[in-house]
């Protein structure tokens, strides 16, 4: 989904629709758009594509120089036209990105002091406590400023007021925000892509910014309500929509977007509002299928480790996984009513599409969970599952990884409720769960780049590197390991910590730093103990937990890098990324070519 906001100098509904034209490739399912006009507020909306809208705007045009615009990805509530942005709510327009934690009780306040809801929305609040602040006599920057201190959740907004023409609020916490400077005109939009056709002079606002653009410029303002200024950068027009933004490589850009795409996946499968998980129409019948095969390579391999733990754990399926290039190549029987599942981030890797045909050759139904819809993996495929990570240009996956944890934490609540392993409650805990990680992962990304930057400043002088977890930290070892070896060219190896003494443990002294990743989770005291043989051994160890782990274990280490406690279904997706980060870092300290390190493909098509 994505906004955009004009103060222009002529009527601006179309060139509104011409931005949000240029967010299409985020995904969405309804759009709509709103402007000022001699201090009055109006807006079309419509279901499904631009070209509803377009229609729409041709029967009953829209004049007016300022207004906002936005395509919803449904999160709250049915893609309607009803639902879809802007929200109205006396002389207060809104748009938003990203989800409201905390909606149903402003909802319940709301109501109890008499507002009237009129949609599904988690947005809506946002329209009712602007307009309830300004009714009390706030000004509009004041009510903006009240709003966000009650707000909890991820967010980009665009807000515009009767009464005040040339003027349109935005607010950043999670998904990006971009002010646009034209020629006496400007800007808001998701990302540069959206601005291109109007200016490459942009500055993207930073988490917690809010911002009151108008035509003389901008004010931004930080959480704390100082007045801050942030970096103007020209976007670069060629590629518009591969861009860096404020980034030095794609791989940080993708590390970074990973709250916000994460939040498009969980959107089109679980319903946030109901606390359920969406109705997915699948070819793969998760009641009765009796098995499920999944193959895959490199990280997409891992995200399927993940999967397996996930789907036997929760939805009692027995699950076996194969890296494809082996897979492909086993013969194995297949006997009774199995499905196979295939992980891809293009969709077009040799060695998972040859093992597709082998299972379709067997007759077993094949779902894929891939990034690129239009993929020889997708087209082949009986049910595709998209991840909506958005184009990833860095060699080495990352938010490609975490989506892809995304659909199969999803698939594991559908295929458990199916199963009768999971009840109702706990459907819902789960959803409710993993609304929260937008915000828990934007806010570690925030936290823990100084940590890591000066962990990984010491972990490039060393040439070989252990990392060791159990459960799914164990498949996060091992995903931390290649991403280290992958770009920074470290030799690394991911281990269980259980295995340790059947091996490695000879390997240990002071030159192999051992990363170990333990949450406080029910695997926690055993993976301590581990650590203490590493430790008895005079080796270094990089202790990666959360604050219950931090606060148990006194055992010295060369780093400890601490992140908040968090439901242990949401570990995965959230201890992704200082790993992720730990690997960008130490190769950005060795001066590879981080994007592009040397012998690997993006996509390999070839065995
Ligand atoms: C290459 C890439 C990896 C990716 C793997 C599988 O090795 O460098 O980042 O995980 O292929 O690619 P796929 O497109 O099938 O996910």
């Amino acid at each position: 989904c994505g906004i955009v906001g004009i103060i222009g100098n002529k009527p601006v509904a179309p060139l509104l629709v011409d931005a949000l034209k240029r967010l299409e490739y985020r995904g969405y399912d309804s759009a709509g758009v709103a402007t000022l006009m001699d201090g009055k507020l109006d807006r079309r909306r419509a279901e499904g594509k631009l070209s509803n809208l377009e229609t729409e705007l041709s029967h009953h045009p829209l004049d007016g120089n300022v207004g906002i615009g936005h395509t919803r990805w449904a999160t709250h509530g049915a893609p309607t036209q009803n639902n879809a942005h802007p929200h109205f709510c006396e002389g207060v327009a809104v748009v938003h990105n990203g989800i409201i934690e905390n909606f149903s009780e402003i909802r319940d306040q709301l109501k109890a002091r008499g507002a009237v809801i009129s949609t599904e929305t988690d947005t809506e609040v946002i329209a009712q406590l602007l307009a309830s602040l300004i009714r009390n006599g706030k000004a509009p920057k004041e009510a903006m400023a009240a709003t966000l201190k009650l707000i909890r959740g991820a967010y980009a907004l665009a807000v515009m007021f009767e009464g005040l023409d040339g003027e349109i609020i935005g607010a950043r916490n999670g998904p990006p925000l971009a002010v646009g400077f034209g020629d006496g005109e400007m800007f808001l939009g998701s990302d540069a892509i959206a601005l291109s056709p109007f200016t490459d002079d942009i500055s993207y606002l930073e988490d917690g910014d809010w911002a009151v653009v108008n035509r003389d410029g901008v004010e931004i303002h930080d959480t704390d309500g100082n007045i801050v200024h942030r970096t103007r950068i020209k976007a670069s027009s060629v590629h518009a929509q591969v861009d860096k933004g404020n980034h030095r490589h794609f791989m940080e850009k993708e590390i970074y977007e990973q709250p916000e795409v994460v939040s498009h996946t969980l959107a089109h499968y679980l319903d946030f509002t109901a606390g359920k998980v969406r109705g997915i129409a699948s070819e793969i019948d998760f009641s009765s299928v009796e098995a499920l095969k999944i193959a895959a390579c490199g990280t997409a391999y891992y995200a399927g480790q993940i999967g397996k733990y996930w789907l036997e754990r929760y939805a009692r399926l027995p699950v076996e996984i194969d890296v494809a290039s082996e897979f492909r190549y086993r013969e194995m029987p297949l006997p009774g009513n199995q499905a196979a599942l295939f992980v891809s981030q293009s969709g077009e890797t040799a060695d998972t599409l040859a093992s597709l045909r082998y299972c379709k050759e067997h007759g077993l139904k094949i779902g894929s969970i891939v990034n690129v819809p239009e993929s020889t993996i997708a087209r082949e495929s009986d049910v595709v599952f998209p991840i909506l990570a958005g184009p990833e240009i860095g060699v080495a996956s990352t938010k490609a990884f975490t989506c892809q944890l995304a659909t199969f934490a999803a698939l594991t609540i559908a295929a458990g409720r199916a199963r009768g392993t999971l009840i109702a409650d706990e459907e819902t805990n789960m959803v409710r769960a993993l609304s929260e990680v937008p915000r828990i992962a934007s806010s570690v990304l925030n936290q823990i780049q100084p940590p890591l930057e000066t962990l990984s400043r010491d972990l490039a002088r060393y040439h070989h590197v252990l990392y060791l977890g159990r459960g799914t930290n164990y498949t996060l070892a091992m995903e931390g390991a290649l991403k280290l070896k992958e770009i920074s060219y470290i030799h690394a190896e991911g281990y269980a910590a259980g295995e340790l003494k059947h091996g490695p443990i000879a390997l240990i002294d002071e030159n192999m730093p051992v990363i170990v990743i333990a949450p406080s989770d029910r695997h926690f005291e055993k993976t301590v103990s581990n650590m203490q043989e590493v430790a008895a051994r005079g080796g270094r160890i990089i202790f990666v937990t959360d604050e219950k782990g931090a606060a148990a274990s006194d055992l010295e280490t060369m780093a400890t890098i601490v992140l908040p406690d968090v439901d242990e279904l949401l570990m995965p997706l959230i201890f992704s990324l200082p790993i992720q980060l730990i690997a960008y870092y130490t190769a950005v300290f060795m001066g590879t070519d981080v994007d592009q390190p040397r012998n690997l493909a993006k996509s390999v098509t070839v065995e």
